[in-house]
């Protein structure tokens, strides 16, 4: 038994800057417990790919309508454990890691109305519990009575470097770090530096850094403290 009295079970909310390794965490905590993932990043790239197809130009982007965002016709597909994104009903979950999203998310994420218009779906996504969600702003503004919060920092290069490696470059170059380091400080510096739902800590949250953790140990930290706070068993299956 969790203690909560959401149907499914507790909400675990990550947040943290780029590439500290939330979405993999996320969805690995996730199938530890038999949760379901909600990666929130993914509904800002896949409304970024969307737009960017239509031609939108992004100096227009402030000035998107909910309906005009409406017909962008962007989803998010309730999957086996998580959610499938989707355009025009096509799975786009490769492409919305592409380099041209990576470069335009930001800026699309850190509209108001873009917000607001997505916050009624994620909130859906956690009415019943029962899931690990990771963003930027989830433990503060989405749901700031998830019952557990865990905010994961690493050394920039660090977050570099496992960005390189899950795009396939084994043994990135120091020059090639870098310049990826620098990428995710850039887009950091618009998340944490925007009015609405900036990237901050919440008071309440656990602060993990993972600089110097293997993966595993990260997920069971997490999975371990599910436990020891909130009395969620590790093999708690959504029934
Ligand atoms: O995986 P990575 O940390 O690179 O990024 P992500 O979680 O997929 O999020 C991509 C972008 O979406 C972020 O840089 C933010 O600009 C935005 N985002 C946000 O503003 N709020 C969230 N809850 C999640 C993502």
């Amino acid at each position: 038994m969790s203690h909560t009295t959401r149907p499914d079970g507790i909400i675990i909310a990550l947040d943290g800057p780029a590439g500290s390794g939330k979405s993999s965490t996320a969805r690995a905590v996730a199938a530890r417990l038999g949760y379901r993932h909600l990666d929130s990043g993914a509904f800002y790239r896949a409304i970024t790919l969307a737009a960017l197809r239509a031609g939108i130009h992004p100096d227009g982007w402030p000035r998107l309508t909910p309906d005009q965002l409406d017909r962008l016709d962007v989803h998010g597909r309730p999957a086996e454990r998580g959610y499938t994104m989707t355009i025009g009903g096509q799975d786009v979950g490769g492409e919305i890691r592409s380099y041209q999203v990576n470069a335009h998310v930001s800026r699309m994420a850190a509209i108001p109305a873009v917000r607001a218009w997505l916050m009624d779906a994620l909130r859906e996504a956690g009415a019943r519990g029962g899931l690990v969600a990771d963003g930027r702003d989830i433990g503060t503004v989405v749901f700031p009575d998830a019952e557990l919060k865990a905010y994961l920092i690493a050394d920039a290069e660090e977050r570099a470097r496992r960005r390189l490696r899950e795009q396939g470059v084994a043994d990135p170059p120091l020059e090639e770090v870098r310049a990826e380091a620098a990428l995710l400080q850039g887009r950091d510096a618009i998340d944490s530096g925007r009015e609405t739902a900036p990237l901050r800590q919440a008071d309440d949250a656990v602060v993990i850094d993972t600089t110097g953790l293997s993966f595993d140990q990260q997920v069971e930290r997490i999975v371990a403290l599910a436990r020891e706070r909130c009395g969620v068993d590790p093999h708690e299956q959504i029934p």
